[in-house]
């Protein structure tokens, strides 16, 4: 579990289910389908998945509820067991974790939330004794990426109807080593 800002507004990261993250995904991340329900990623229940979700305290009215869980849903993220094979990479298969469909809420965005999820999204992979993370980044989250400690692994690239991409990727050896 990965704590938020809370200088701002506190911000608790859990593994969720995958049907938790689906709201989120459509007001977020594709809008342009035609309801949450549809909002899956055919991957989303295989070996490996998981999901997090980022949780503020109470019931404000724009939060997601996730049954099961307290508070309000304001952020989620899928991670998947993926190499990364779009760009030739410095690492070996097994080492690596895809980052998918992150996104926050508007109304929380700035209050450390896309923070916590991928510091829990770190833990994660550290956990499974593996070091990298890396992404498919949108255009307007390369910053966010960056501020992360994320790098560019290749130039832009278009993908339908959502838009310019990076691939991006995390070093998480300790000492780093994978000259990203
Ligand atoms: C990208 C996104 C997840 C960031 O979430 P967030 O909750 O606003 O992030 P945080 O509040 O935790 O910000 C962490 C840091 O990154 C910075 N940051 C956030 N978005 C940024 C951006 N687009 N460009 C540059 N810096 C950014 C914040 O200022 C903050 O910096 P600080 O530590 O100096 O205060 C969110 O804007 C989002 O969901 N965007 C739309 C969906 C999307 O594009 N998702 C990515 C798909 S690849």
């Amino acid at each position: 579990m990965s704590q938020g800002s809370a200088d701002k507004h506190e911000v608790v990261v859990r593994r969720i289910p995958a049907v938790g993250t689906r709201e989120l995904r459509h007001r977020v991340l594709w809008p342009h389908k035609p309801s949450p329900d549809v909002c899956v990623i055919d991957i989303d229940e295989a070996p490996g998945a998981l999901h997090l979700g980022a949780f503020v305290a109470g019931e404000v009215p724009w939060g997601i509820e996730v049954p099961g869980f307290e508070g309000r849903l304001v952020g989620a993220c899928s991670l998947f067991d993926q190499h990364c094979n779009r760009v030739a990479v410095p690492w070996a298969e097994g080492r690596d974790v895809r980052l998918r469909v992150m996104g926050t809420l508007p109304e929380v965005r700035g209050w450390g939330a896309g923070a916590a999820i991928v510091r829990q999204a770190a833990e994660e992979v550290r956990a499974q004794g593996r070091d990298v993370l890396w992404c498919d980044a949108r255009e307007v989250a390369f910053g966010f990426y960056e501020r992360m400690g994320f790098v560019f692994l290749n130039d832009t690239y278009n993908i339908p109807d959502i838009g310019p991409h990076r691939t991006m990727a995390l070093d998480l050896s300790s000492p780093p080593h994978l000259n990203l």
